[in-house]
C-alpha cells in the first residue's frame, strides 16, 4: 500500500492529482489549509483530509503527527503554490517588484516547501520506496526565462524549487525527488487563462508520484520529458 500526501489539494492540479492517485490505489492525504474546503474535497474523492498550511509550523507538525499515527508516508507531493498579483490583477514585473511581494511568494512556494519537506523527511526515510514530487513551473527555467511572462517573484520561487530539488536529491539518494512542470493549465492560479485541462496538467505530477526505486531523481520534467534548467 502506498500512502501519499498532496499539499494544497482542495482544488486545481492538487485535487486532480489526488483523484488520479486514489484511482491508482494510493491512500491519499488531501492537504488543505482550510478545514472546510479540505473536508469537502476529501469527502468527494474518498481521500483523508489533513489540515496543512505550508506557512505554519504548528499546522505542519500536527499533520506529521496525524500521518505518522496512521502508519507513515511514502510519497510527498509539494503542490501548494501561489502567484501574487497587483491589486488590479496585473502580473508584477521588475519595475514594481518589492521585497514584500517577493517574501509573500517565497513564504508559500519556497519556505513552505522546505518546511513541509523537512518535517516529513523522517517518515519518508522509513518508507521502502520514498518519492517527492516538487510542483515547479516551466517559468523556473533560466534557459527559457524572459520570454513572454514578465513576472519575477513567481518564476524566481520556482527556480529556487528546482535548486532545492537537485540538492535534496543529492542528499537523499534512496529517495526519488523530482521537479515537474504541469504546463499552462486552467486553474484559479491564473484566473483560468491556462490552455490545458487539469487532467492534462496533472499527468506529469501523477507519473512522477508513481516512480519506483529505479526511476530518475534530481530531474526537471514535463509530460514530454526532461526540461532545460
Ligand atoms: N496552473 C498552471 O498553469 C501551473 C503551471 C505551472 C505550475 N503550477 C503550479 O501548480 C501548483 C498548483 O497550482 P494550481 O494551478 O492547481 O492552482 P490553484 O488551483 O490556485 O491551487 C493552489 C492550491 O494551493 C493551496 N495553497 C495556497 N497557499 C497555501 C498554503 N499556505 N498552505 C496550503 N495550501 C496552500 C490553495 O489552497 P486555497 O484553496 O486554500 O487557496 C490551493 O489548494 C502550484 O504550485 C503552481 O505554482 C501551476
Amino acid at each position: 500500500m502506498t500512502t501519499t500526501l498532496i499539499t494544497g489539494a482542495n482544488k486545481g492540479l492538487g485535487y486532480e492529482t489526488a483523484r488520479r492517485l486514489i484511482a491508482e490505489g494510493h491512500t491519499v492525504y488531501l492537504g488543505a489549509r482550510s478545514a472546510e474546503r479540505g473536508t469537502a474535497a476529501a469527502a468527494g474523492l474518498g481521500a483523508r483530509f489533513v489540515q496543512l498550511d505550508v506557512t505554519d509550523d504548528a499546522s505542519v507538525a500536527a499533520a506529521v503527527a496525524t500521518v505518522e499515527a496512521d502508519g507513515g508516508l511514502d510519497v510527498l507531493v509539494n503542490n501548494a503554490g501561489i502567484e501574487v498579483r497587483s491589486p488590479e490583477g496585473g502580473i508584477i514585473g521588475a519595475a514594481d517588484l518589492t521585497a514584500d511581494v517577493m517574501r509573500e511568494v517565497f513564504e508559500t512556494n519556497v519556505f513552505g516547501l522546505v518546511r513541509v519537506t523537512h518535517a516529513f523527511l523522517p517518515l519518508l526515510a522509513r518508507s521502502a520506496a520514498p518519492v517527492v514530487v516538487n510542483v515547479s513551473s516551466g517559468l523556473a527555467s533560466l534557459t527559457r526565462a524572459g520570454k513572454g511572462y514578465p513576472g519575477v517573484a513567481y518564476p524566481a520561487s520556482k527556480t529556487a524549487v528546482n535548486m532545492l530539488t537537485v540538492q535534496f536529491a543529492e542528499a537523499f539518494p534512496r529517495m526519488r525527488i523530482n521537479a515537474v512542470e504541469p504546463g499552462y493549465t486552467a486553474t484559479d492560479l491564473n484566473r483560468h487563462q491556462g490552455v490545458q485541462t487539469v487532467e492534462q496538467g496533472a499527468e506529469i505530477i501523477v507519473r512522477m508520484a508513481r516512480l519506483g526505486p529505479d526511476g530518475p531523481t534530481g530531474g526537471y520534467f514535463d509530460a514530454s520529458g526532461p526540461l532545460p534548467w
